[in-house]
């Protein structure tokens, strides 16, 4: 999906591609080989990092990391929750986003775990013109994986972090605004990773907050859209008793695609042996939380590199080939000890702070899922529909085959874009009381 980096930045500059980088983001830094050898880093380690470090470079492009705006805002003190505490306009020519869109950074006020306001970023993306005889119908994006550590904000990319994403929303006219998650971007609190229950309140309160930014502008119906990570987000959001009030406008339901709703099934299904590129960021999640129960994921020798995330600035290429020279990529080898230690602590982490897991729905959820999902296992996406579906939520889910994780949201696209289109038209979906499995068939198996 980021292949294509160097046909669109070319514009920007024929240089870049080929330049040394410039230190403009934090995701530029280097070490030295001293530096590197005491977080158990040898040359092969070293060699690695260099590479998939400028993978990692080409999500971000050639637009400076804006030190200044993902500061703390001067009035994050005193704010609430929703609160808008920096917007900033940019200048659209040094993005590759649609023509016509203009795209503002905003810092807000947001929620952490256990109700404490911290400071978090996104952008706006706003539509040339609203639709006919109407506001600009708001749509909160939220997006997958990208890392962990404040380097990885989506809202420093040259694209917004678009892999066939965010932007199908521009064309039909929709105001999209994308949350970072707090913990990318800016540095107050660490990043929740994968955390439906927490990432939902981002993107509750950056709508909150987007309507703080521009008055008037936004229609009062908003809906949610989200791939992967953001997708359990969206699932988290559909079970948020906060959709229940009029504080952000009224909630109209949410669209998740290949969902990490449910970890232990999600671990369960693709084992770190399997998805090892995933390694560094499970144990992120039980770290960032203080998590009363750590699994055992990493070797020793991974964890002494574990800490090069946040020294570096790794994002979604580097961290996952971190270990890439380490036997089994830094994965432990499993014992009936270790998996039943791994088994409670993915469980316990699930109950509190996984969606589809005995919480009550609010609104309407179309959950896009590929039974060839090689990242979030349809197996695991199954259960939560089974699990949300039993406690009487609204879940529609639709099964596409031979997608793989990134193609999922473009390829289903006119499915959901047709659903959100019907909620804002307040068209009433016919099986709005009822949870529907419905398989897609792929168009060529139609043909003859
Ligand atoms: C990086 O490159 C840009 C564009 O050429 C330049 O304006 C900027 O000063 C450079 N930054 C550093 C730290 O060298
Ligand atoms: C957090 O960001 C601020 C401003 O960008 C910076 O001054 C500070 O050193 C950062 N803190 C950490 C712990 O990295
Ligand atoms: C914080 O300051 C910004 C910029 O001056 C302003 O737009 C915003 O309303 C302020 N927010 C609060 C909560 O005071
Ligand atoms: C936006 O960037 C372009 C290209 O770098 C530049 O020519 C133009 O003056 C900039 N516009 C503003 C308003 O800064
Ligand atoms: C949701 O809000 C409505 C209207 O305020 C209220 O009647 C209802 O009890 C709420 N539902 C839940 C589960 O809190
Ligand atoms: C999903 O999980 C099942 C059970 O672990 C496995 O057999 C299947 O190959 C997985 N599907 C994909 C696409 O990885």
């Amino acid at each position: 999906m980021k292949s294509f980096y160097c046909l669109a930045i070319v514009l920007v500059s024929l240089l870049s591609c080929v330049q040394a980088q410039n230190y403009t983001r934090p995701n530029d830094l280097e070490i030295t080989q001293a530096q590197a050898e005491k977080y158990n880093c040898d040359r092969l380690c070293q060699e690695n990092l260099q590479h998939y470090e400028a993978l990692d470079r080409q999500i971000f492009g050639n637009v400076p990391f804006d030190y200044e705006f993902y500061a703390t805002g001067a009035n994050f003190t005193h704010s609430r929750p929703g609160d808008l505490l920096k917007l900033l306009q940019q200048n659209e020519s040094m993005y590759d986003i649609p023509p016509g869109t203009s795209l503002w950074l905003m810092q807000y006020t947001s929620v952490d775990v256990g109700g404490v306001a911290v400071p978090a970023t996104a952008f706006i993306a706003l539509p040339y013109t609203e639709a006919p005889r109407d506001k600009v119908r708001l749509v909160a994006y939220a997006h997958g994986t990208i890392g962990v550590v404040p380097a990885c904000a989506a809202s420093s990319s040259y694209n917004g972090y678009d892999y066939h994403s965010w932007q199908l929303l521009t064309a039909p006219g929709y105001g999209v605004v994308a949350t970072d998650y707090a913990g990318l971007g800016n540095n107050y609190t660490s990043h929740k990773y994968g955390n439906p229950v927490i990432n939902s309140e981002d993107i509750y309160f950056s709508v909150v907050a987007a309507r703080k930014a521009f008055p008037g502008v936004f229609t009062t119906g908003w809906a949610s859209v989200g791939h992967s990570q953001g997708a359990g987000a969206v699932w988290g959001l559909s079970e948020n008793p906060r959709i229940n009030t009029t504080e952000s406008g009224e909630y109209l339901g949410g669209v998740a695609v290949a969902p990490s709703a449910r970890l232990n099934d999600l671990l369960t299904a693709v084992p770190p042996t399997v998805g090892y590129g995933f390694g560094d960021l499970i144990v992120n999640i039980f770290r960032a939380l203080d998590f009363p129960i750590q699994p055992i994921v990493l070797t020793p020798a991974a964890l002494d590199r574990y800490p090069l995330m946040y020294k570096l600035g790794l994002c979604d290429d580097s961290y996952a080939e971190l270990n890439a020279d380490l036997p089994n990529h830094g994965i432990v080898d499993s014992t009936p000890a270790i998996d039943q230690h791994n088994h409670e602590a993915y469980i316990a982490f699930q109950n509190k702070y996984g969606a589809a897991t005995g919480r009550k729905g609010y609104k309407e959820l179309l959950v896009v899922q590929s039974t060839d999902d090689e990242v979030v296992n349809v197996t695991a996406t199954e259960k939560a529909y089974e699990y949300a579906c039993k406690i009487g939520n609204i879940v529609h889910l639709s099964l596409y085959s031979g997608l793989d994780h990134d193609s999922s949201a473009a390829a289903s696209s006119p499915e959901w874009l047709q659903w959100l289109e019907n909620r804002f038209m307040g068209v009433r979906s016919p099986d709005a009381n009822q949870c529907v499995v419905k398989k897609v068939t792929p168009l060529l198996d139609t043909l003859v």
